[in-house]
């Protein structure tokens, strides 16, 4: 401290120090202990947040958190309505069952609108909502269409990858889906098939 420090007004910032550049001084005020110690902390927030969502197996992404969530969700539905069979009395009882219709339209979004378009109207499967079918005659071929698929995986097989109980809330968000009758971009393919009930 020299006495020019000592002497300037302002001293209650800190003593000044020596240097000077340009004619602008400054005084000796150290950043707090408490500053430090959040910036160590957000350094070390960082390193451990980067290292284990790169290297770690354990680390989840908004998609493995979503999935798991869904299945979480799915198992709790499923123990609540148990085995379903997939069988036309089972199928019938859940068309028209709102809540179950919800669910099945979810899994129709996830799985089945990038071919059969979002209103199940065609693309590059058949339109759902007519009355004309390559592969269905009566409510029970639906399950084993989605289960086996056809026409040698134009249309994939889903019994490995679905669940069994959501195969058969599929079958009947599909025959719900008929007498619909939206315009799609290929018209009907195949046989006109009598009515389900
Ligand atoms: C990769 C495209 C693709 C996906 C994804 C797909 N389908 Fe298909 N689907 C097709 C094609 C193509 C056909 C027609 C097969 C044929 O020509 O015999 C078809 C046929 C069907 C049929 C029989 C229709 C008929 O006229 O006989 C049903 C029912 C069906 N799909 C349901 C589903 C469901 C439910 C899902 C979702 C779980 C699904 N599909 C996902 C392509 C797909």
């Amino acid at each position: 401290m020299n006495d020019h420090a000592a002497t300037t007004p302002g001293d209650q910032f800190g003593h000044l120090l020596d240097h000077e550049y340009d004619g602008i001084r400054e005084y000796d005020n150290p950043t707090p202990g408490w500053w430090h110690l959040i910036f160590a902390g957000t350094v070390l927030f960082g390193v451990v947040y980067f290292s284990f969502f790169t290297f770690s197996p354990m680390a989840w992404t908004p998609q493995s958190a979503l999935a798991a969530a869904q299945t979480r969700e799915f198992q709790r539905l499923f123990a609540e309505i148990g085995e379903l069979a997939p069988d036309e009395p089972t199928i019938r009882s859940l068309m028209g069952d709102e809540k179950w219709m919800a669910v099945a339209q979810g899994l129709f979004a996830t799985n089945c609108v990038s071919c059969h378009g979002p209103e199940g109207q065609g693309l590059v499967g058949p339109n759902l909502t007519d009355d004309a079918y390559k592969n269905v005659m009566t409510l029970t071929d639906i399950p084993r269409v989605i289960t086996d698929g056809a026409a040698n995986g134009a249309m994939p097989a889903w019994g490995a990858r679905l669940h069994p109980n959501e195969i058969v809330l599929l079958s009947a968000y599909v025959a719900d889906l008929r007498g619909k009758n939206l315009p799609g971009p290929r018209g009907p393919e195949g046989d006109t098939i009598p009515p389900w009930d």
